[in-house]
């Protein structure tokens, strides 16, 4: 690990998960770990990519991380602790972003606040302050209805942000935005899990160049291969890719360096095999 990184307890951890609809197997003995990360002084959070082809089992994976379904076999438990996750115990920020429509963005941004603990002022302080650093406060007083495709997205992550959970899931926080969306959202997911409020982002993704340009580790979900070439029905972890030990992670502007290029190229070529 370079500049005193130092890899602590497991924080979050998945044990043999299978989970089949009807017949068709969808995760199949998948295993996965997260580790806590410290430097001296720091409180080191972490952002971590699962990328996969479309369709592998990416939502299936996030929905049992985040508590939301139970895998037909194996268990995932998170926190220093290691207890059974439970729906409600992660932030999560879903593929389809949903919003009360019959409250304004604010107001939105507000309940989450409110179910969190914070007061009515608190909660609304918190709330602007979001939707300026997502650069969407002119649309603060808007109803969800009222908003582009990209603006309910950062609306949807802003409202996550509220929470002060130890984990955040993002399914597809980048799909539908632009190159200066994607860049903005990038920069404040590297800003948020460097505060000691929120200490893990996991996204999911199929955005391998932006997954590389913001997380420290990648996953890699897919299938495994017969003889033959055809995929085995049952997606797991193929590959992990460690960017922080390629020194490839908390650094602003490393996306141009000839080091980054080479592992993006990897990633690439990994995933076409997926
Ligand atoms: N409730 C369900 N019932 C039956 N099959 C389902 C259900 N949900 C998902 N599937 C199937 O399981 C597989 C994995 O779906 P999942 O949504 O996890 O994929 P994904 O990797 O998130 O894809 P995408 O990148 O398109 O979002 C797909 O083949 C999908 O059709
Ligand atoms: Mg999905």
């Amino acid at each position: 690990m370079p500049n005193g990184y130092e890899v602590k307890e497991t924080i979050l951890s998945a044990r043999n998960i299978s989970v089949s609809y009807g017949d068709k197997a969808i995760l199949k003995d998948l295993n996965l770990q997260v580790k806590n990360i410290t430097r001296p002084g720091v409180e080191q959070g972490q952002v971590i990519g699962l990328l996969g082809p479309s369709g592998v089992g990416k939502t299936t994976l996030f929905r049992c991380l985040a508590g939301l379904m139970k895998p037909d076999t194996g268990e995932i438990l998170v926190t220093e602790k290691m207890v059974p996750v439970e729906r409600g115990m992660v932030g999560v920020v879903a593929q389809h972003y949903p919003l009360f429509s019959h409250r304004t963005v604010v107001g939105n941004l507000a309940v989450a606040g409110r179910q969190a603990g914070l007061s009515g002022d608190e909660a609304t302080r918190k709330a602007i302050d979001l939707l300026k650093r997502f650069g969407i406060e002119e649309q603060s007083s808007h109803y969800p209805v009222q908003l582009s495709g990209g603006q309910r997205q950062r609306v949807a992550i802003a409202q996550q942000f509220m929470c002060s959970d130890h984990f955040l899931l993002m399914d597809e926080p980048f799909s539908g935005l632009d190159l200066i969306a994607i860049q903005r959202v990038s920069d404040f997911i590297c800003e948020i899990a460097q505060t000691d409020e929120l200490k893990t982002i996991i996204i999911v993704t199929h955005d391998i160049d932006a997954a590389l340009a913001v997380c420290d580790t990648v996953w890699l979900l897919g299938r495994d291969h017969d003889a033959s070439g055809k995929p085995i029905p049952g997606a797991r972890i193929q590959q992990i890719c460690d960017l922080a030990e390629r020194g490839l992670a908390w650094r602003k502007g490393h996306q141009n360096t000839p080091e980054f290029l080479v592992t993006l190229g990897e990633v690439r070529e990994a995933f076409t095999k997926l």
